[in-house]
């Protein structure tokens, strides 16, 4: 098998790397990462001097350097790459358009003259809020809120135009939050873990009774690796749990682990439009592949925690002069 993983040095593709390279010594591997602030190379340091590994910098919006990257034979492309950060979103939506909405239909297009098969990695997001008790499934119809959520539920409907009209092999997975480790800090593990192992306040929007499911990045990994073997060409499938945790239940995890005092969390104003619950039905997926979540929270939030404990270095490098008027921009100067 030929993959090309797009946004393969961020969070979950670099994840994907590592679990795919030593799952399937035997698959060949192409990373195509902008490297944007979220992505760096040393995610998937190790790797790449493995003869299965090889990396290209480049754009997904750019027609003519992705055609080089396929024409080597690509059987499938995972696209990871996209804008991530709802709080960056709703700073400037445009930035999300290109990449999650145009950069993907780019992609479609690239993949359908060559017949290469395209799973995308959607989000729970993508159906907005999920009322109480309510958990979506994929017949759900998309309601997104948030400009991120949007410009990945308008990925999706243009993927399933595409296989609607030309027949074109895809696939989408639409998981929920996951944890794990290189995470870029501005999300909210790495951002406490970083924060408060320096004894800094961690800022928690509104009430802090936002719900939010959460899934180990192994766990989805692995739900993309069945996905890669058993490909279902125009079909969604949600990849969830069932640990659904308050943002400020999460909080006072992280602090725990950390070994800090519950006297760092401070409440701040709200994000706009802030969705107080996401929730899907992922039975579809579990009942066609055999897959089911096998790390529970308590585990995977430890274990997570540790790593960013541990890799301290790597946390360092990310608070650049842009991160440090990010964070400032976004909750003011905390006390
Ligand atoms: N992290 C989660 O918990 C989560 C949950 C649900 C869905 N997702 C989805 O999974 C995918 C990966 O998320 P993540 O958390 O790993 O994101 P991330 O922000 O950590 O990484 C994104 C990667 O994409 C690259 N990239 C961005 N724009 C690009 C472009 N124009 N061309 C090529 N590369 C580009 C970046 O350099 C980076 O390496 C996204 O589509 C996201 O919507 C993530």
């Amino acid at each position: 098998m030929n993959l090309l993983i797009t946004g393969g040095c961020g969070f979950l593709g670099s994840n994907l790397v590592h679990y795919l390279a030593s799952a399937h010594p035997e698959y060949y591997i192409t990373v195509y990462d902008i490297l944007t602030y979220a992505g760096s190379r040393s995610n998937i340091r190790g790797l790449e001097n493995r003869k299965a590994i090889a990396f290209i910098e480049g754009d997904i919006c750019d027609p003519v350097r992705l055609a080089g990257a396929l024409d080597i034979g690509v059987d499938m492309v995972i696209n990871l790459a996209a804008e991530t950060h709802v709080d960056r979103s709703i700073m400037s939506p445009v930035d999300f358009v290109r990449t999650n909405v145009y950069g993907v239909q780019v992609m479609l297009e690239q993949c359908r003259e060559r017949s290469i098969a395209f799973l995308q990695i959607s989000t729970d997001e993508v159906y907005g809020p999920a009322p109480e008790d309510i958990r979506f499934s994929e017949h759900e119809p998309l309601l997104p809120t948030s400009p991120y959520a949007a410009s990945k539920a308008s990925a999706d409907l243009l993927i399933l135009a595409a296989h609607r009209t030309y027949r074109q092999d895809v696939m989408i997975l639409r998981p929920v939050n996951n944890l794990g480790p290189y995470q870029y800090p501005e999300k909210i593990i790495p951002l406490f873990c970083d924060r408060l192992s320096r004894g800094l306040p961690v800022p928690v929007y509104g009430d802090g009774c936002q719900i939010r499911t959460w899934l180990h990045v192994d766990d989805f990994s692995r739900a993309v690796e069945l996905a890669i073997e058993g490909f279902v060409s125009g079909e969604c499938f949600n990849v969830g749990s069932k640990w659904e945790i308050t943002n400020i239940d999460l909080t006072k995890r992280i602090v725990k682990l950390v070994g800090q005092s519950e006297k760092l969390i401070r409440f701040v104003d709200d994000r706009p439009g802030h969705d107080r619950r996401y929730a899907v039905d992922f039975s579809r997926f579990m009942n066609r592949f055999g897959w089911l979540p096998g790390r529970d929270f308590d585990r995977a939030i430890e274990k997570t925690v540790k790593w960013y404990l541990e890799n301290r270095k790597w946390l360092d490098t990310k608070r650049t002069k842009d991160y440090g008027e990010f964070i400032d921009r976004q909750y003011g100067k905390l006390k």
